[in-house]
C-alpha cells in the first residue's frame, strides 16, 4: 500500500516509477479510502500496541493505493526496496529514506510474509482484480 501520507504529497508517480524500476509486476492496483474497521482489520496484528489507535487514524485518514506486486522472493526485495520501519534508520535511496517523515507516517506497507501477501491481497481485490 502507498499509504494516505505519500498520496497527500503527490507521491505516487515516484513510488511507482521506482517499484517499476526494482522489476516488480503489477498483478492488481487501486485507489481507496480504507474504513477504521478496514484499517483495524488489516492490522489487527497489531491491535495490543500502544500505537494501534495512531495506525488506525493515519490509515484511514486519506485515500491510498493498494496493489500487488509480483517478482522472485518479492517479499524481501520489496522490504529492501522500501527500507526500514523507521526512516531515520533507512538506507540511501529506499522509499521510506526519500517519501517518509517518521515511524508512523512511513509513506509504504510491505507484507513481510507470502502468507501474508496473500491475505492482505485477497482484503483488497477480488480474483476478477487480479491481472
Ligand atoms: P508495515 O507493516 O506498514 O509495512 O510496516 P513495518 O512492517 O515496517 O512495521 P510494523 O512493525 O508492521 O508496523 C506497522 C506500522 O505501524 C506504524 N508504527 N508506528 N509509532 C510507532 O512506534 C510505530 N511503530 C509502528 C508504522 O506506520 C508501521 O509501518
Ligand atoms: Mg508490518
Amino acid at each position: 500500500m502507498l499509504k494516505p501520507d505519500a498520496v497527500e504529497k503527490g507521491h505516487i508517480g515516484a513510488i511507482l516509477s521506482k517499484i517499476n524500476a526494482a522489476g516488480f509486476r503489477i498483478v492488481a492496483m487501486k485507489m481507496t479510502h480504507m474504513t477504521r474497521r478496514d484499517a483495524e482489520q488489516f492490522y489487527a496484528v497489531h491491535s495490543e500496541r500502544p500505537f494501534f489507535g495512531e495506525l488506525v487514524e493515519f490509515m484511514t485518514r486519506g485515500p491510498i493505493v493498494a496493489a500487488i506486486l509480483e517478482k522472485n522472493n518479492a517479499v524481501e526485495d520489496f522490504r529492501t526496496l522500501i527500507g526500514s520501519t523507521n526512516p531515520e534508520n533507512a538506507a540511501e535511496g529506499t522509499i521510506r529514506k526519500l517519501f517518509a517523515t517518521s515511524m508512523g507516517e512511513n509513506a509504504v506497507h510491505g507484507s513481510d510474509s507470502d502468507e501474508n501477501a496473500a491475505i492482505e491481497g485477497a482484503f483488497h481485490f477480488s480474483g476478477r482484480e487480479m491481472f
